[in-house]
């Protein structure tokens, strides 16, 4: 496999060290009164599994953070055996969970440990850290839940643990998600979108958004740089499937190199052509009309039906979403009191 900063060299881009990846960031003012003061992601060296000691928790640990950035080498559709053939695409979890699933504000696990048992408006249930990656596992993985029991969901959930372990059960972390980002109040231009695709990503994501493999097909070597669509991409009951998530990703985290605070394309950039992303084909998710049964959470990007509120399933896909969340708003009281909740 062509190590990333070669690839790019070949591509004609350079990649700068991101700054999370260089300092610490700034420890926040301590909070007054009962307000418990939010954690700070470490530098990358905090994380480093190497030092931890050859016992059971080190070795888990140390497989776990394997299987994250090589999935598709361990569970992925092309492995040898046939049984292990868990994630449906070849991706890595950090190919969305970048750096080691510890950068903030691309989703990062550390304090996911503290933070779970959680409720989750997708299964209308109290989820555990395990239920959360097979989330990830038939959606973004395009594939099938890994069995609790095996050492696979064990070694995802040690890793959890290790980045977790300083963060206090409830606390909050600064970068925790995505960032909150007010969508513009339009419809996503997929034409405009179309045109900034092959400006700004298509270099490394491939005009047709195939990415650009590692190895040969079937080798079970992953990419270089991931899909965005097709069928060895996420399916369409993915969170990366839903415009406001993956505009918000975009506009934070890519092209690569970028950071929160530090954008390298306009909001409304991001919004096109997550747009036009988004339009593409992909693979599907079956039953997706179970996700949201309490019909009120649904978020209204969530592109599937049903759609309780009457809006076409275009602007449910493409926005633009300020109306309809304010709809939402007037809806959940209305559907909370039909439901007796
Ligand atoms: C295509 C992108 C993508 C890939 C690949 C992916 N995830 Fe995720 N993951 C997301 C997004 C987006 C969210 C948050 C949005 C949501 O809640 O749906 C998320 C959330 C999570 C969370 C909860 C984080 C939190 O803050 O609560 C965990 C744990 C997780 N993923 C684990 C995994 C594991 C394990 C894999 C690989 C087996 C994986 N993910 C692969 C996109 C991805
Ligand atoms: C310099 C190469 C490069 C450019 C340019 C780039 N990306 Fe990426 N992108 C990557 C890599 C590499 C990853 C995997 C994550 C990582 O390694 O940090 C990724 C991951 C992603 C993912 C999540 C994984 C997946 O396959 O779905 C999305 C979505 C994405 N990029 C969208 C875009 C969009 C949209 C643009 C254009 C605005 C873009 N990228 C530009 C290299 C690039």
């Amino acid at each position: 496999m062509i190590p990333i900063p070669a690839a790019l060299t070949l591509l004609g881009l350079a990649l700068a060290a991101p700054a999370w990846a260089q300092q610490a960031a700034p420890t926040p003012a301590p909070a007054s009164g009962d307000i418990p003061t939010p954690f700070v992601i470490k530098p990358a060296e905090a994380y480093d599994v190497s030092k931890l000691p050859d016992d059971h928790y080190g070795r888990m640990v140390r497989y776990g953070k394997e299987l994250s950035e090589r999935t598709f080498a361990h569970i992925g559709p092309e492995v040898k055996n046939p049984r292990m053939r868990f994630a449906g695409n070849n991706l890595a979890c950090t190919s969305c969970h970048q750096n080691g699933a510890a950068k903030p504000h691309a989703m990062p696990w550390v304090g996911v440990h503290a933070a779970f048992p959680q409720y989750r408006a997708r299964e209308d249930e109290l989820s555990t850290v395990a239920e959360r990656v097979n989330g990830c596992m038939e959606r973004s993985m395009a594939g099938k839940p890994l069995p609790l029991d095996s050492r696979e969901m064990k070694a995802f959930e040690t890793y959890i643990h290790f980045l977790s372990k300083d963060v206090p059960t409830g606390a909050t972390v600064v970068g925790q998600g995505l960032p909150k980002v007010k969508m513009p109040n339009r419809r996503a231009d997929t034409v405009a979108g179309a045109k900034l695709y092959v400006e700004k990503c298509a270099a490394c994501h491939g005009e047709n958004g195939a990415g650009v493999r590692a190895g040969a097909p079937g080798s079970a070597t992953g990419y270089t740089f991931p899909p965005l669509w097709g069928k060895d991409s996420f399916n369409n009951g993915a969170g990366m499937n839903r415009l406001v998530f993956a505009t918000t990703f975009v506009y934070t985290n890519m092209p690569l190199g970028s950071q929160h605070g530090q954008p390298q394309l306009s909001l409304d950039e991001a919004y096109d052509i997550a747009g036009y992303m988004l339009s593409q084909p992909r693979g599907t998710k079956a039953n997706l009309e179970r996700d949201f049964p309490a019909r009120w959470n649904k978020p209204v990007d969530a592109a599937f039906p049903p759609y309780v509120d009457g809006a076409p399933a275009d602007q449910h896909k493409l926005g633009p979403f300020p109306p309809l969340a304010e709809n939402m708003v007037k809806l959940k009281d209305k559907l909370l009191k039909e439901s007796g909740r």
